[in-house]
């Protein structure tokens, strides 16, 4: 049985300080509760180490929002995945419709972070979704596969790949899509999966829901037979609603 995950995916949000805080908070009600699912927190990266420090012990991953794709260079600004795992990530986030909409990223380029990560020996979320207008032509479907095809090129093994989906007029928005919406398309995406890895391994990858998550909404949508946790925006800024949540999806 797939085990549930719940990462926070903080975005430019948070200073050190106020990382190290949040971090601990989290830290200090899963501690009591105890998560039946696995759990990642996903700060910006000057935060990283700091809330590594924070997180070690208490089993709950530490997660990078972005990454990448050489080991190192003239790349100015930017941050490879080995000086990730030395901060202390588990996880890397690749392709958040964010870095797609507003920082170019391309497929192309997603599947190049993708394969680094891995490579690394790190996990990888993979993020896909689609667009309010790609969804009102009717070509969700087309446009996720398109993404979940593009961002999986040319690897073999997706053991240690979580994909996302986050239809991005639903991120940020307060608008979810409703738990039968994520399903067909959860559901659609696993059958991408089994026609590329077959179905031992599709029924083995978790794909979260992203969008507007919320502790009023988590149970109904983590509830669906293929929603297999969450990648939580917003709500993960707050540790009661994040850790309301992560107790949702272990329930
Ligand atoms: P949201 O963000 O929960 O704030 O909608 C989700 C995400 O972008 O991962």
């Amino acid at each position: 049985m797939r085990r549930k995950i719940v990462v926070g995916n903080w975005k430019m949000n948070n200073t050190i300080a106020e990382a190290i805080e949040l971090s601990s908070a989290i830290a200090e009600e899963l501690r009591d509760g105890g998560a039946s699912c696995e759990v990642g927190i996903a700060p910006a990266f000057p935060a990283l180490s700091g809330v590594h420090g924070v997180l070690e012990g208490t089993g709950i991953h530490l997660a990078a929002q972005n990454c990448h794709y050489e080991n190192d260079g003239a790349y100015t600004g930017e941050v490879s995945v080995r000086m990730l795992e030395e901060a202390g990530c588990s996880y890397v986030i690749a392709g958040h419709s964010e870095r797609r909409q507003y920082f170019g990223e391309t497929s192309a380029i997603v599947n190049l972070k993708v394969k680094k990560v891995l490579s690394e020996g790190l996990r990888v979320i993979l993020c896909v979704g689609e667009t309010l207008e790609e969804r009102e032509q009717g070509i969700t479907g087309e446009v996720v596969t398109g993404q979940v095809k593009d961002g999986l090129e040319g690897i073999a093994d997706i053991a240690d790949v979580v994909i996302a989906y986050e239809p991005v007029w639903a991120i940020g928005t307060g608008k979810t899509a409703t738990s039968q919406q994520a399903q067909d398309v959860h559901a659609s995406i696993r059958e991408t999966v089994a026609a590329l890895y077959g179905q031992q391994a599709a029924s083995d990858l978790r794909i979260q829901y992203g969008g507007s998550v919320k502790p009023s909404n988590a149970e109904e949508l983590f509830a669906m037979p293929d929603i297999d946790g969450g990648l939580i925006g917003g709500a993960s800024l707050k540790a009661e609603d994040f850790v309301a949540i992560v107790n949702a999806a272990g329930r």
